[in-house]
């Protein structure tokens, strides 16, 4: 435990949330003093820096996701944390846009579920982008009337869609996993060690400057063996790794944009909370970002497309202020299957079911996550693994 984390708690008691609410904290601000920042290296002596395996991606193969070659990633492990890895910005520079552009125009698609499907009807969800480009290329003068749809997203699920109220996924609610993201977290999981990763279930988080995320444990997926894979693009955030108690205080960390979080082993189901939000430094997000017309020295079976200006006006216009977090998960381990469950919605035969609404632990933006649920028509009876 660091000396203001000692400091500042007494042992029984929730130290988790204790440190959540210091660095949440507005008036005054919180001293950042403590909070590691992966990108200086190994700046605290906890963080130790680690060699991943340059043999199993090729150059190629990385560059054609928008990552670098293996060898020169950047990566660390933690003191007191086995299992966890962080990769500080892999991606090649100028490939982050084309995954901005993915989080923000192409995920948030149907038949992907999004926080406003809870209270819309899908055709009014149907286009996101398009409803908001307008607001948002132009860079608003004076007060705005409505904020766009894009602005106003606040989660959006792939694959076996997470329900929030039940915290399950199941076999009856699957959507196609998006391919490029697979490619990705496959390149990426490979590279630490886990060999044979399949994405199934992906998260998006996006956050305004103000928004937060309540402590948790990802603990709904079937197989804990697998990796839980966490990207950052936009503005940076204090990120809080706990222990397997409330009672252990969490260490502190900066996630700026690119980085990348491997979730393993014991570190798979540690309680842990986004805190905050806080400006990226000044440029850095711009360099990461810069040349977003990706130089095509990439061949043709690239994954990473170019971005074209009228994309990339919205999509740099939006992270100025926000950040969005990409967790890939492998929700059953090989030849697993979902629990056979007497309850009734696995018997349901229709296309209509009731799904997630907001979570109860977790919180992102100023208030809770609805707990009243929606219907939505968008359930694709997919059995993955028999059809595969
Ligand atoms: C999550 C999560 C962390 C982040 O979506 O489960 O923990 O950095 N996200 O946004
Ligand atoms: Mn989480």
């Amino acid at each position: 435990m660091n000396k203001m984390a000692a400091s500042m708690v007494q042992s029984g008691e929730d130290a988790f949330r204790k440190i959540f609410k210091f660095y949440k904290r507005r008036n005054p601000p919180p001293d950042f003093s403590d909070v590691i920042d992966f990108s200086r290296g190994e700046q605290s002596d906890k963080v130790v820096a680690v060699k991943l395996d340059p043999a199993a991606v090729s150059d190629v193969e990385a560059a054609r996701v928008g990552l670098q070659p293996v060898k020169n990633w950047k990566a660390f492990s933690l003191q007191g944390y086995p299992g966890f890895i962080f990769i500080s910005n892999p991606f090649l520079l100028g490939s982050q846009p084309f995954w901005v552009r993915q989080c923000l125009k192409t995920y948030p698609q149907k038949p992907n579920i999004c926080n406003l499907d809870m209270h819309m009807s899908p055709s009014d969800t149907q286009d996101i982008w398009g409803k908001s480009i307008h607001g948002l290329s132009f860079s608003p003068t004076g007060k705005r009337e409505a904020k766009t749809l894009l602005e106003r997203l606040r989660w959006v699920t792939l694959g076996y869609h997470y329900n929030w109220d039940t915290k399950t996924y199941s076999a009856n609610h699957y959507t196609p996993f998006p391919t490029d993201l697979h490619l990705l977290s496959v390149q990426i999981t490979a590279a630490c060690g886990f060999p044979g990763f399949v994405a199934e279930a992906g998260i998006l988080n996006y956050y305004r400057s103000d928004s937060s995320l309540g402590i948790h444990v990802d603990e709904s997926e079937l197989d804990h063996s697998r990796p839980l894979l966490s990207l950052s693009f936009g503005q940076s955030a204090v990120f809080l790794l706990g222990g397997t108690r409330r009672q252990d205080p969490p260490t502190a960390m900066y996630m700026h944009s690119g980085d990348i979080m491997v979730l393993s082993g014991q570190s798979r189901l540690l309680y842990h909370a986004v805190p905050r939000i806080v400006p990226a430094l000044q440029g850095r997000t711009a360099l990461d970002m810069e040349s977003h017309s990706l130089d095509s020295t990439l061949q043709d079976r690239t994954v990473v497309e170019p971005v074209s200006d009228q994309d990339w006006a919205v999509c740099s216009n939006y992270i100025q202020s926000s950040r969005v977090n990409v967790t890939v998960r492998q929700v059953l381990g090989p030849g697993q299957n979902f629990p056979e469950t007497p309850n009734t919605s696995h018997q349901r035969s229709d296309t209509s079911q009731t799904v997630e609404c907001g979570p109860a632990d977790r919180e992102i933006g100023k208030r809770k996550r609805s707990s009243s649920c929606d219907s939505v028509d968008t359930v694709h009876e997919t059995d993955y693994y028999s059809n595969t």
